[in-house]
């Protein structure tokens, strides 16, 4: 979604604001803009498209400013073109501003600011703030004031920054459900909203909160509330390397993160595994394993990829801890008046920490009292920094739109919890041990499953020119289903449905013939033989079967037409093995259709609005 990038320091701000914005790419958007101040007067350079093309039409202006902001829009209000595209300008192209969020009121201000002879340019809600800061401006305050004031009338989210020909030392910036981080710099600063667009020039950050602003001067910052009570903030310190935000020598940064895995899933349980005990320490939970062993009922709240982990999850914590779990929508959670008790422990998980909606449920329930946990993989994210305790995955920045590293990440941390809660509860030491041990083989596991990338990429080749997809598994392979599905759809733009395999003769089996390929997870578990029953019943139709299997077995071999065999596993982390090759096909399937995976059409890395 939007991106904001800033800087003030002493060097020309256009590369630096340029390279920042290509690193927030990933996040998805549909033209950008630069702003700087120059020889005394404001210049804003915008395009549709690409960040490339911003950078071409700036090489053809020669301009270079050490005071710049930069923004990357994902068009809400209005659609994608060069109007839109922020910055927006005052009446009078003395201030100027980016805006990531949306204003809710932004009607009833706009006539409100209209009805006083403020003239629009856009269509964007955003350009509400900029006339309404010049407001307070022409009343004799400064920009920090003026912002302030602003933002007391607005309704919605916000993570803004403002330039002002009149005050050229300093870029003022404000926080509300849209991150915002500064980063500190030797007599420059910058400013983004992702730190991932810094850690090529700092490792020390501030993390702005909701209801803050600041002024960031070259050299200093102010923070105060947008109440005007002055807060001292804590510098950190970023641990993200260049090179884990890099491509490297992959063709894509979704290659790079399927075939992390093995990393990224080792770094998710390293140092929590306590072999003896049979179970899992987890530091961020250190003083609440009792309270939420004693839950009456475990939710867990997400959005696509990280919700699906949640289903997961649901099916871990009952079998092992006797907790009735349910997985909400975080979007269907917030609003339908759900029913909280506080002794409810409800677990939010985001691989971004900052999907407006996960965040908007996540406070919900803190007002309804429940313990609230968060999952997440972006340290310092909105939802981390929300949540009263939770987990970190570690499994590193993840660029690629579709999410792979941190689902499977996601699904160790829910079975780091699941054993530890269950230890506390009726899972026995032997147990408990078995499972740790069968987690320590899983990245092995996983590297064995990439070296059959040749053998699913010439699978995929089939299949470039499919329309429909159907996706059955059953059991804890079922949500692996509606993953394979959603991990398909969003890349490569084939319509696919996820089922439990049972469901497919209530409705879906109307869909099979000749050209249906319907991919089946049929590793050899306990439901293997049921799942057997639902292949027959799909080639009895002609349909095409592609399925994950355990083992060779000759029955499976005759009835579909392509099987990849993979490791086996007990059945609660079998989901972490089974996901990989979905990926893979997924991802072969996108490429051979010539689709830019890392950055599919609509979609966004971390979706900030609801
Ligand atoms: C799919 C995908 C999305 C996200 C969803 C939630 O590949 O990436 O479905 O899983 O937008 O995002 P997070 O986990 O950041 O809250």
């Amino acid at each position: 979604m939007c991106g904001i990038v800033g800087y003030i320091g002493e060097r020309n701000s256009i590369p630096i604001l340029i390279e920042g914005l290509k690193r927030l790419e990933y996040r998805g958007y549909d033209s950008a803009g630069v702003g700087v101040i120059i020889d005394n007067t404001c210049k804003v350079i915008k395009s549709k498209g690409k960040v490339s093309v911003l950078e071409d039409k700036i090489k053809k202006n020669y301009i270079s400013s050490p005071f710049g902001i930069a923004h990357t829009r994902w068009a809400t209000h209005g659609e994608p073109n060069e109007i839109n595209a922020h910055p927006h300008f005052n009446g009078d192209n003395t201030l100027f501003l980016i805006h990531n969020g949306i204003i809710e009121n932004f009607t009833v201000l706009k006539k409100e600011l209209q009805s006083k002879g403020y003239e629009f340019r856009s269509e964007t809600d955003s350009e509400v703030l900029v006339h309404l800061i010049d407001r307070f401006l022409k009343k004799g305050n400064n920009l920090l004031e003026a912002v302030r004031y602003a933002l007391n009338e607005v309704q919605g989210t916000y993570g803004i920054a403002v330039g002002y020909l009149n005050e050229p030392d300093k870029i003022v910036v404000a926080k509300k459900g849209s991150p915002l981080v500064i980063g500190i710099g030797d007599n420059e600063n910058f400013i983004a909203s992702d730190v991932n667009a810094l850690i090529a020039h700092t490792s020390q950050v501030v993390y702005l909160e909701d209801g803050e602003v600041a002024a960031v001067y070259k050299d200093r910052f102010e923070a105060k509330t947008i109440d005007d009570e002055l807060i001292q903030k804590e510098i950190e310190e970023v641990t993200i390397e260049l090179n884990e935000i890099s491509r490297g020598d992959y063709k894509h940064f979704m290659l790079k993160e399927i075939m992390e895995q093995p990393q990224s899933v080792k770094n998710s349980f390293r140092g929590r595994l306590l072999y003896e005990e049979g179970t899992s320490k987890l530091g961020g939970l250190v003083g609440y394993e009792q309270r939420i062993a004693e839950s009456d009922r475990i939710i867990i709240c997400a959005c696509g990829t990280s919700w699906h982990a949640g289903l997961v999850g649901e099916y871990m914590l009952e079998q092992f801890t006797g907790i009735p779990v349910e997985v909400e929508y975080a979007s269907e959670f917030r609003y339908r008046n759900p029913i909280v008790t506080k002794k409810d422990t409800i677990l939010f998980i985001s691989q971004s920490g900052e999907t407006a909606d996960t965040l908007a449920a996540m406070k919900e329930a803190k007002r309804r009292g429940a313990l609230v946990l968060g999952i997440c993989n972006a340290v310092g994210s909105s939802i981390a920094r929300e949540s009263k305790a939770g987990v970190y995955i570690h499994a590193g920045p993840e660029i690629g739109v579709a999410s792979t590293k941190a689902f499977t990440s996601q699904l160790v941390v829910l079975a780091l919890i699941t054993i530890l809660i269950a230890r506390r509860r009726n899972l026995s030491l032997i147990d408990g041990q078995s499972i740790i041990r069968e987690l320590d083989l899983i990245p092995e596991k996983i590297s064995q499953i990439l070296e059959l990338n040749d053998h699913i990429e010439a699978i995929a080749e089939k299949f470039v020119n499919a329309k429909n997809f159907l996706y059955l598994g059953r059991g804890y392979n079922f949500p692996v289903a509606l993953e394979g599905a959603l991990k398909l759809k969003e890349i490569s733009y084939i319509h696919a449905e996820g089922y439990p395999a049972a469901e497919m003769k209530h409705g879906p089996i109307a869909l099979i013939d000749e050209n249906m390929p319907t991919v089946f997870i049929a590793p050899k578990d306990s439901v293997y033989d049921k799942v057997l029953s639902n292949i027959e019943e799909v080639n009895a139709r002609n349909g095409k079967i592609i399925a994950i299997t355990t083992e060779s077995d000759s029955h499976l071999d005759e009835m579909a037409e392509f099987t990849i065999q993979i490791p086996n596993t007990i059945r609660m982390l079998m989901p972490i093995l089974t996901a990989v090759p979905l990926q893979l096909l997924a991802y072969h399937i996108a490429v051979k259709k010539g689709l830019n995976v890392d950055q599919p059409r609509n979609l966004a890395k971390s979706v900030t609005v609801e």
